[in-house]
């Protein structure tokens, strides 16, 4: 069975919006193997993010991630990166489809309240930056 990693957002911690993304998930066969609530630092956030180091928004997506604190978790299903990044919707909320989290949450392109792997190396990457085996229980 696949995993992927998710982020729930700053601008989505900050309006108390973690259950009803969760429910997102679950609704759609995604089962939540790992989860945690952390602050990440600036160099944190800078380094999870490295592969857009050169993009212009790269310091604006740092500084936010890092503005409040965030939920990290492990997201179990068949398909789940697919699966995943379909709930989660188009990276523009003015692009998302109806019924995704960015559709009905998010707030900006910027501000968009959900991250989640889009590849199986980053996805064994980005699991691999927060959690450790022990913590994956599926
Ligand atoms: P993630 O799941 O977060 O990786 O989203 P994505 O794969 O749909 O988008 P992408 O990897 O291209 O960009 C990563 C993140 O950078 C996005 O989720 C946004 O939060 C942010 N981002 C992307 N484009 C812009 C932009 O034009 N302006 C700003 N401020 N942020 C952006
Ligand atoms: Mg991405």
């Amino acid at each position: 069975v696949e995993r992927t990693l998710s982020m729930i957002k700053p601008d989505a911690t900050n309006r108390n919006l973690t259950g009803k993304i969760n429910a997102k998930f679950e609704e759609a066969g995604l089962r939540i193997v790992a989860q945690k609530r952390i602050h990440l630092s600036q160099a944190q956030a800078g380094a999870f993010y490295a592969e857009h180091a050169e993009r212009p928004f790269y310091g604006e997506l740092c500084e936010f991630m890092c503005s409040a604190p965030i939920i990290v978790q492990v997201l179990e299903g068949e398909g789940a990166i697919l699966k995943n990044r379909e709930v989660m919707g188009a990276t523009n909320p003015a692009n998302a489809a109806d019924g995704t989290i960015r559709k009905d949450f998010a707030l900006s392109v910027g501000e968009n309240s959900v991250h989640g792997s889009d590849s199986p190396e980053a996805a064994a990457r980005e699991i691999s930056f927060y959690f450790s085996g022990l913590e994956l229980v599926g």
